[in-house]
């Protein structure tokens, strides 16, 4: 009977913790990072790195912003976030793949988009948030997009143009 009843337990346990298993074994261990290396230097790897960390601190704003429906501070951050080719290295800038560069490009004019458009539509209402909404979404895309695509590998060799 006791027995019994542990199996039961067991058994209603197993069952309620169903989903979190099943969300545990579809995402398998992924030990393969088939992400492109892009070459660079331990210095151009810390200066990159550091503009991505202002990134994030970037994306606080603009949520923030989002919050406050203050559609003046979610331009001034989006705009400068997006020039992100100007800041990287002139000796890595001519090194990277061209798809890189596309990526950053079309990153970039997300952002300015974003911004504009938040400007237009302030004191539109829900309607007009909802928009800035998804030009939020679609800068993310690129964040997401180029970080599933490429890595950095600091490399001693002299990196190749
Ligand atoms: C054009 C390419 C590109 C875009 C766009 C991009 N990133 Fe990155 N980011 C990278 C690469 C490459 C790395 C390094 C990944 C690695 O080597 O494992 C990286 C690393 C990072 C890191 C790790 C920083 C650290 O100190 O380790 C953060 C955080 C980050 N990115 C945030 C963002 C956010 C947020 C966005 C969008 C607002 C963004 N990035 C857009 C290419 C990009």
């Amino acid at each position: 009977m006791a027995r019994g009843l542990i199996s039961l337990a067991l058994l209603l346990v197993a069952t309620a913790a169903t989903p979190a298993i099943s969300l545990a074994q579809s995402s398998s261990f992924v030990s393969a990072d088939r992400r492109i290396a892009i070459d660079v230097t331990q210095a151009e790897k810390n200066h990159i790195l550091f503009e991505m960390r202002e990134f994030l601190h970037g994306l606080h704003n603009i949520n923030y912003a989002m919050a406050k429906q203050d559609m003046k501070a979610l331009a001034t951050t989006a705009r400068p976030m997006g020039a992100l080719l100007d800041r990287i290295p002139p000796s890595l800038k001519e090194r990277l793949p061209e798809e890189f560069t596309q990526m950053a490009i079309a990153f970039n004019e997300a952002l300015q988009l974003l911004a504009s458009k938040a400007e237009a539509r302030a004191g539109s209402g829900e309607a007009g948030l909802r928009e800035t909404h998804e030009n939020i979404a679609e800068v993310l895309t690129y964040c997401s997009g180029c970080h599933d695509t490429y890595r950095f590998n600091v490399s001693t060799k002299k990196p190749r143009k």
